[in-house]
């Protein structure tokens, strides 16, 4: 059968007037030209506009429970409340949610992707795929491709967010509210807690009962939850700053070992969808200014914490609009395509080992050669002459413990495995282990 291709599907976009719905319609249209099998919903504010996507004129309609009949992938990004009652309908009637709620974001069942850090989560989704929030997808671009190299410990992340992370009324607040103030006019506040016009405001969302917000408390969950590392300690304070798109956060990383910053810095330009702009000589560094529009999650000012030998401090931006949401969506929605896995249910969720590439079919993309370039002189001379079982990993994602599998393969092929990796790792690594004098096994075992 033909893989399917998302210019083929019915895309149906819940939210299609707001902030990210009109960035979602952008990228749309600058990654799938051909793209036309689109549903735009709305609230019945907004039935009957219409809106142009690739040269084609279409008209909003109000979503209802009817809307979803014949949509392949459905979008959401409304409100918590909103994907609540929509996305059980949407799955329902046979679409795949990809929703930029919090509504299922911790939920055992849904993934939580950021494709680039963990793609591969998409294959065990259930119907709902969620994408995280729109300041923990820059921690996590960032945070990532240094776990690899050398487990994290702590983050600490201060944020300064973008009205637009509240929704386009926000951003018509703080331009009405700028104006008003430079007139000296009194302003009232409706869409942020206080005043947000020449002011930063040290609240995000509802306070809980730890004394942090709802908006800190997804920075910390989710961002262990999509690098499958539960035992990262993170803290966050998230701020609204009077900035109209683009979130930036102030990223101090405590790693198990010491890593120069040059070297940290290599490792994040490796990264498939980060940039690092950081020549401070220069004055160079990303401001939300410039990041406005852009796809690319930027870093600069790396440092080293000099207030912890094995600690980094960065500067992230990103456009909360795009790779905060509607880019990251589009991308989800790339992954479920190129993975063949828009029916839910055909693969069991995997448990994964912190510092282990997840992702067999991409490993070098994914950064495993970075890993194992990182880790070569402790990793492999111990191997040296050994013989090294390469396995499926779909085979052995249970908990099943690393003696009977020892035990299962030398049954099966009279050999004494010196390890057995659980991924196909990709060319550059193979010939790592090459270099090295050791006996590989791939492909071939099958238990
Ligand atoms: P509408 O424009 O008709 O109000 P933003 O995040 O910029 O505030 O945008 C929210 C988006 O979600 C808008 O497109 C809005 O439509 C839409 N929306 C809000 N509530 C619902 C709902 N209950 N069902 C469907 N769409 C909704």
């Amino acid at each position: 059968m033909p893989l399917p291709n998302l210019n083929d599907l019915v895309i149906a976009v819940v939210g299609a007037t707001g902030a990210v719905g009109a960035e979602f319609l952008k990228i749309v249209e600058q990654r799938h030209p051909n793209l036309y099998g689109l549903k735009l919903l709305a609230s019945a504010r907004s039935a009957g506009r219409t809106l142009t996507v690739n040269g084609r004129e279409f008209t909003v309609e109000e979503t209802t429970e009817d809307s979803f009949k014949g949509v392949d992938i459905a979008f959401i990004s409304a409100s918590t409340e909103a994907s609540r009652h929509w996305a059980p309908l949407a799955v329902a009637a046979g679409a795949v949610v990809i929703d930029d709620s919090s509504a299922f974001r911790m939920q055992e069942d849904v993934p939580l992707v950021v494709p680039e850090v963990n793609g591969a989560d998409v294959t065990w989704h259930q119907g709902i795929i969620a994408i995280p929030n729109c300041s923990t997808t820059p921690l996590v671009m960032v945070a990532h491709p240094l776990h690899r190299v050398n487990p994290i410990r702590r983050i600490v992340a201060d944020t300064y967010q973008s009205v637009s992370g509240a929704g386009a009324a926000a951003v018509n607040e703080l331009k009405e509210q700028t104006q008003a103030l430079l007139k000296g006019h009194p302003v009232t506040p409706r869409h942020q807690p206080r005043q947000i016009g020449f002011n930063v405001i040290p609240q995000i969302d509802a306070f809980l009962p730890n004394g942090y917000t709802r908006e800190e408390q997804k920075m910390i969950d989710e961002s262990r939850k999509i690098m499958h590392a539960p035992e990262i300690q993170v803290s966050a304070t998230c701020v609204r700053v009077p900035v109209m798109v683009s979130h930036s956060a102030a990223v101090h990383i405590e790693l198990t070992n010491h890593i120069e910053p040059g070297i940290a810095r290599g490792f994040l330009k490796d990264m498939p969808g980060v940039r690092v702009l950081d020549d401070t000589t220069q004055g160079q560094y990303p401001l939300p200014w410039d990041v406005t529009g852009q796809d690319d999650v930027f870093v600069g000012r790396i440092r080293q914490d000099e207030s912890n030998r094995n600690g980094l401090a960065l500067w992230v931006v990103s456009d909360n609009l795009r790779k905060g949401a509607a880019l990251n969506s589009i991308q989800i929605a790339e992954e479920l395509v190129d993975r063949a896995c828009l029916k839910p249910g055909s693969t069991p969720k995997p448990k994964f080992r912190v510092g282990e590439p997840e992702n067999p079919a991409e490993a070098d993309r994914r950064q495993d050669y970075a890993y194992f370039r990182a880790n070569v002189d402790e990793l492999l001379p111990k191997y040296r002459d050994k013989y090294v079982a390469i396995i499926n990993r779909t085979i052995v994602d249970s908990d099943e413990d690393e003696r009977s599998l020892e035990e299962r393969v030398h049954a099966k092929y009279g050999r004494e495995p010196a390890t057995i990796v659980r991924v196909t790792p990709g060319p550059r690594v193979m010939s790592l282990y090459r270099q090295h004098g050791v006996q590989v096994g791939v492909g071939s075992i099958s238990l």
